[in-house]
C-alpha cells in the first residue's frame, strides 16, 4: 500500500510539468506528430517567400503537421489566424508579426491555452514578456547603421541628400533601420535626410514613391537608403525612367540580400546590401520543441548578418541561398 503510494505520487511529479510543458496540443500528441500553426504576414516580396518557404520545407523534413496563414498584410487577419491555431489546440505558434503592439489580448489567449508562441523575423512590444517565448530574427538597428557606415565609407562625408523608403509602419524593422541610420549619419552635419516615405516593403510601391520624389527633387537626390532590397529594385526602375543612372548618378543601399539585389549589383544598379536572413524555419522549430521540452530560452535569439558591398556581389552571388 505504502509502496503503491509513493509510486503514485513519483509518477505524478513526472507527469504534471510534462503535460504543462507541452501545452495545449492535444490533437497533435494524439496523432504522434507535433502540430504547428505559422502566421505570416504577407508574401509581397521575395524575401517574405524565401521565409515561408524555409517554414514550409522545414516542417515537411520533421513530419510536423502545418496549419499557414497568408494575413495579405492585415494585422486583423493575424490575429483571428491566431485564434483559429489556439481553437484547433495546435501544439506551438509561430508568429511573423506586421506590427510591434496589438498583440496582448489574443497572446493572452495562446498563454492561458499553454501554447508557446515564437516571433519569427520581427519582434513586438509588450508588457509582459512571458507573453512569448523568444524572439528569432536578425538586429534591425544594426542593419540600419552598416547601412549608414558602408554609405560614408562610399561616398565620404557628405554634402550627401538622402531619400528614404521605409517599411511597413509600426513594424519593428522599419522603425529600427530608421533609428540605426540616423544614428551614424546625425555625427555628420553635411549629410541629411530630404525626403522619407514607406514603400510597403514591396516593389511596385517603392517604385511609386521613388518616382514622386525624383519628380520632386531627382536632380537634388544623391543617395537612397531602402528599408529593403524589394523596395530598391522599384527605385532603380524609377531612377532609370527618369533618365538617370542608378548606382553612379544615385548611390542605392538596402537591406535583406535577397538574389534580385546581388543581380541589381552585378548590373551596377545597386551599391550595397545588409544581409538580413529569412532562412529562420530550422531555429522557429527548434525554439517550440525545445519549449515542449521545458527548456528555457533566451528572449532573442540573434541572426549573424554580413554587409555586401557591390564589389563582392559577382563573387558571392553563386552561394546565396535566397
Ligand atoms: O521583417 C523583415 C523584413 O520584412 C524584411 O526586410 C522585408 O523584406 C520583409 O517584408
Amino acid at each position: 500500500m505504502k509502496k503503491t503510494l509513493i509510486f503514485a505520487l513519483l509518477l505524478s511529479v513526472l507527469l504534471v510539468p510534462l503535460a504543462f510543458a507541452r501545452g495545449g496540443g492535444e490533437a497533435g500528441a494524439a496523432k504522434g506528430k507535433l502540430v504547428i500553426g505559422f502566421s505570416q504576414i504577407d508574401n509581397q516580396n521575395p524575401w517574405r517567400l524565401a521565409e515561408t518557404e524555409s517554414v514550409k520545407s522545414e516542417a515537411a523534413k520533421r513530419g510536423y503537421e502545418l496549419k499557414y496563414s497568408d494575413a495579405q498584410a492585415v494585422q486583423e487577419n493575424q490575429i483571428k489566424a491566431l485564434r483559429s491555431f489556439i481553437a484547433q489546440k495546435v501544439d506551438g505558434i509561430l508568429l511573423a508579426p506586421k506590427t510591434e503592439s496589438g498583440w496582448e489580448p489574443v497572446l493572452r489567449e495562446a498563454k492561458a491555452a499553454k501554447i508557446p508562441v515564437v516571433l519569427l523575423d520581427r519582434n513586438i512590444k509588450v508588457d509582459d514578456p512571458s507573453l512569448f517565448v523568444t524572439f528569432i530574427g536578425s538586429d534591425f538597428f544594426f542593419e540600419g547603421q552598416e547601412a549608414a557606415k558602408q554609405m560614408i565609407k562610399d561616398l565620404g562625408e557628405g554634402p550627401l541628400m538622402i531619400a528614404e523608403l521605409q517599411g511597413q509602419p509600426g513594424a519593428d524593422p522599419t522603425i529600427q533601420r530608421a533609428n540605426g541610420f540616423r544614428d551614424i549619419i546625425t555625427k555628420y552635419p553635411k549629410i541629411s535626410i530630404i525626403l522619407s516615405q514607406t514603400g510597403e516593403f514591396n516593389r511596385i510601391k517603392g517604385k511609386e514613391v521613388m518616382e514622386a520624389f525624383m519628380k520632386a527633387k531627382g536632380k537634388e537626390i544623391d543617395v537612397v537608403y531602402a528599408h529593403n532590397d524589394d523596395m530598391a529594385v522599384g527605385a532603380i526602375q524609377a531612377i532609370k525612367e527618369y533618365g538617370l543612372d542608378p548606382g553612379k548618378d544615385i548611390y542605392l543601399v538596402s537591406v535583406d540580400a535577397v538574389r534580385d539585389a546581388f543581380e541589381a549589383m552585378v548590373a551596377g544598379d545597386l551599391n550595397c546590401t545588409v544581409e538580413c536572413t529569412p532562412l529562420l524555419g530550422p531555429k522557429g522549430f527548434d525554439a517550440i520543441e525545445a519549449t515542449l521540452r521545458g527548456e528555457k530560452l533566451a528572449k532573442w535569439i540573434k541572426s549573424e548578418d554580413q554587409v555586401f558591398p557591390m564589389s563582392v556581389a559577382k563573387d558571392v552571388i553563386g552561394s546565396r541561398k535566397y
